[in-house]
């Protein structure tokens, strides 16, 4: 009940938009929108990353006190990388190395095909923003606190996490419990 009522409201919404955009200018009167609904909907454990032309170049690394591992999607797990605390490199601010979990989101610019740089770069960091918004709502889901970051210092940690030339690191995420 609860979902055709969202849709139904989307419904209303989208026709209401429909009939604004057919008026002249001079006619345009302010829109109401009906208020958001903040309760119901289905639960978000499902895929809900696009990426451009279905590369799947964004790998995501995952750096904790312990080690640094890959995530692998498929397998459901997480590959060791590297032994150790790397969480100091995983950002510049203080607070990135107290932190429990890091997140690496690296491009395996290798799966991009033959297009330009420009559009490499493009592709990666809107791919990545997909994949640090879901984690945003899983976090908000969850009472848990993050921010993604653009703070890295990258060939440190690009050497730490053996990349090869082609592996860029696009953004850093750090998950953790909120201050009381
Ligand atoms: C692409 C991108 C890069 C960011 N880089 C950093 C960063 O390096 N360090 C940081 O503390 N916050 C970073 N942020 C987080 C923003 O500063 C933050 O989302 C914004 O100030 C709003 O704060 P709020 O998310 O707590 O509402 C970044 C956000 C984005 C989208």
């Amino acid at each position: 009940m609860r979902i055709s009522l969202r849709r139904l409201s989307i419904v209303i919404l989208l026709w209401t938009l429909c009939l604004v955009c057919l008026a002249p200018a001079q006619d345009l009167q302010p829109v109401q929108l009906p208020k958001p609904q903040t309760d119901g909907g289905k639960p978000l454990m499902q895929v809900t990353a696009p990426s451009a032309m279905n590369r799947q170049e964004i790998d995501v690394y995952v750096v904790t006190a312990k080690a640094a591992w890959l995530y692998d999607a498929k397998g459901e797990m997480l590959k060791p990388v590297a032994a150790g605390d790397l969480r100091a490199l995983a950002g510049t601010q203080e607070w990135v190395k107290e932190a429990p979990l890091n997140l690496v989101y690296i491009a395996d610019t290798a799966k991009m095909g033959g297009g330009d740089e420009e559009s490499k770069a493009l592709y990666s960091g809107a791919d990545t923003g997909f994949i640090s918004q879901n984690v945003y709502l899983y976090c908000a889901s969850e009472g848990l606190a993050t921010v993604v970051r653009a703070s890295v210092d990258k060939p440190a940690l690009s050497k730490a996490l053996g990349l090869r030339p082609e592996q860029k690191i696009i953004l850093a995420q750090t998950v953790g419990y909120p201050k009381d």
